[in-house]
């Protein structure tokens, strides 16, 4: 398959040329059509080349589908995502069910070409859509005593079937510290390549952290509460010796079972994609500061 030159066109262009290549492979014939958005380009772009559509839609870690890499394609299109509303609460001046349309209200939306660095040592570049965490915590009106953010996603065994299984106490959850909540590299991504959010991307919004291992970018988000305490996480639940709450990305900081020190860019092919992994995933100049000061073998 052809690889799309992303920094050489304009959206419009680059999306028609998109769809041109799937009908060319006939790969993804599934689901439906995904809405357009329209977004600006944004400064905190990397120039990496991104991963073409199928690679970011068909190879994903989504534990409510199952376990499986393909897993997430095949049974997130069950997911209901209108209507959606997230729950905002804790310490805010203003808590409340909001709406998804309510939520975006306001929120100027970028195109954010991001590097996205799993814990399982593989990595891909992904053309998010999305606005700034910090924008939305305005909003609602962050109290002075909170300093930690909690999200909660969905949980609707019905339409989740991998939530059938006890492996995690659902619903997944995920958390940051205040500061590294309002960092402008945070994002709340509604959208991938220039459409809405593929439902299993994390439909209809979900987190992108870009300097931390990828599952702390929380999917399909129901619950942002405001705490004055670290609040409990997934992995960290799961198994605190090998997933710390801060999960940076470190080539620094080996895993117990294997080493962070580089990484396979998916779809680069078996033999081309090997390479070292960068402290902060690249991110290092923008968020060093946030970590001023503390052991980050310590805070893993
Ligand atoms: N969010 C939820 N709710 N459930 C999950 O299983 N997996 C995480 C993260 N967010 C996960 C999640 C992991 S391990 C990764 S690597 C990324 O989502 C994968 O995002 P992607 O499928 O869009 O690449």
């Amino acid at each position: 398959m052809r690889r799309l030159n992303w920094s050489d066109v304009t959206p419009k262009p680059l999306w028609l040329n998109r769809r041109q290549i799937i009908a060319g492979t006939a790969a993804l014939m599934a689901g439906p059509a995904l809405a357009k958005i329209e977004a600006a380009p944004s400064k905190y772009s990397t120039d990496a080349e991104p991963n073409s559509f199928e690679d970011i839609t068909s190879y994903n870690n989504f534990y409510e589908f199952g376990t499986g890499k393909e897993d997430p394609a095949a049974y997130a299109g069950g997911l209901t995502t209108d209507p959606w509303s997230i729950v905002i609460d804790g310490l805010v001046e203003r808590p409340g069910t909001y709406d998804l349309s309510d939520v975006l209200k306001g929120q100027p939306l970028e195109e954010r070409i991001y590097r996205f660095r799993c814990v399982e040592a593989w990595s891909m570049v992904v053309p998010w859509i999305g606005f700034q965490l910090s924008g939305l915590l305005d909003r609602v009106g962050v109290q002075p005593s909170a300093k930690f953010v909690a999200f909660e996603t969905l949980v609707r065994p019905e339409e989740m079937p991998g939530q059938s299984s006890p492996f995690i106490e659902w619903p997944y959850r995920e958390g940051l510290r205040l500061d590294e909540a309002m960092h402008p590299l945070t994002i709340m991504a509604t959208g991938l390549y220039g459409e809405e959010m593929p439902k299993q991307n994390g439909a209809p919004i979900r987190l992108v952290v870009p300097w931390k291992y990828g599952f702390k970018s929380i999917k399909s988000i129901v619950r942002i509460s405001l705490t004055d305490k670290m609040p409990p996480t997934t992995w960290n639940m799961l198994q605190p010796s090998e997933y710390g709450f801060y999960s940076n990305v470190n080539p620094n900081v080996d895993h117990p079972r294997w080493s962070q020190a580089s990484e396979r860019r998916i779809g680069s092919g078996l033999f081309g994609g090997r390479q070292d992994t960068l402290m902060f995933n690249g991110y290092e100049a923008e968020v060093a500061g946030l970590y001023a000061g503390q052991d980050l073998a310590v805070d893993y």
